[in-house]
């Protein structure tokens, strides 16, 4: 399986039969990257690159709601993006836009419900007024639940949030001798969400790039050679593959975990 993920697909099964359908993670996180590279490698704008990795965030939601995942986490944009060339920001912007304006309808009929994370208050006023049309229209549907992660930064969630229980604490909301993991992340933006199973990377980078620091710790992580506008459902049916393989232990021995798993 690995000599899959690592070498190429050839080796895989490459359809979702092969999925132990009784042990899909619940939440798939994706740091989506190499639309640029994709690009370049065609001579092509940087730009068309992103338009193209739209095109498979369509299939991969797609798929993410046929089996049946709970939670599907994107890193679409990130609090470092902004130091982009100001003509790749707003091109991000207004494809973020035209995005929601086609694809809204179909993800009202597949029953998906749009999240963000990230502090997208601070987008430009036309993508801010999008993005909010996406979650109203969408805060009814019980299916897959696409957050997207928007001018999203980990640290700076967590310094956030930090500030937040601080204040509560200091206006006699909460007792400090009370805080603990759980009340904390219910201060973080993915508040009622559980932790990713499982992140995948595209594009070979071995990096966390500030996404979801808190709430990675026990996360089984795969990293994709593949660029994201090569992303197929195989890749991701593959991935998922991996970490059926894998043994989560949670700080336990392998033999308490095999304990724990069996009598779950
Ligand atoms: C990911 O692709 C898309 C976004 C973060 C918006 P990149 O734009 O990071 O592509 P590379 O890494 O330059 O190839
Ligand atoms: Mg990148």
């Amino acid at each position: 399986m690995e000599a899959g993920i690592y070498k190429g697909l050839s080796s895989v099964n490459q359809d979702a039969s092969a999925l132990d359908r009784t042990r899909l993670p619940r939440h798939i996180a994706i740091i989506v990257d190499g639309n640029g590279r994709w690009a370049a490698q065609r001579g092509l704008p940087r730009v068309v690159g992103h338009r193209e990795g739209v095109n498979v965030v369509r299939d991969i939601v797609r798929v993410a709601g046929e089996l049946g995942l709970d939670v599907l986490t994107l890193f679409t944009f990130s609090t470092e993006n902004w130091r982009r060339p100001k003509t790749e920001v707003s091109a991000l912007m207004r494809l973020l836009i035209a995005t929601i304006r086609s694809e809204i309808e179909e993800i009202n009929r597949n029953n998906v419900k749009i999240m963000v994370i990230g502090r997208w208050d601070e987008l430009p006023e036309a993508a801010r007024r999008e993005v909010a049309y996406a979650i109203a229209q969408t805060s009814k549907n019980t299916g897959l639940r696409l957050i997207l992660a928007l001018n999203y930064g980990g640290r700076r969630e967590i310094v956030e949030a930090a500030k937040r229980l601080a204040q509560d604490i200091v206006d006699g909301k909460q007792h400090l001798a009370a805080v603990d993991e759980t009340l904390f992340a219910s201060y973080l933006d993915t508040a009622g969400l559980p932790d990713p199973d499982l992140l995948i990377r595209t594009s070979g980078e071995m990096r966390i790039s500030n996404f979801l620091l808190y709430q990675l710790a026990y996360t089984e992580i795969c990293v994709m050679p593949v660029l994201w506008p090569d992303f197929r459902r195989e890749h991701f049916y593959a991935a998922i593959q991996d970490y059926q393989t894998r043994e989560r232990r949670f700080g336990r021995t392998s033999a308490q975990a095999q304990v724990a798993v069996s009598v779950r």
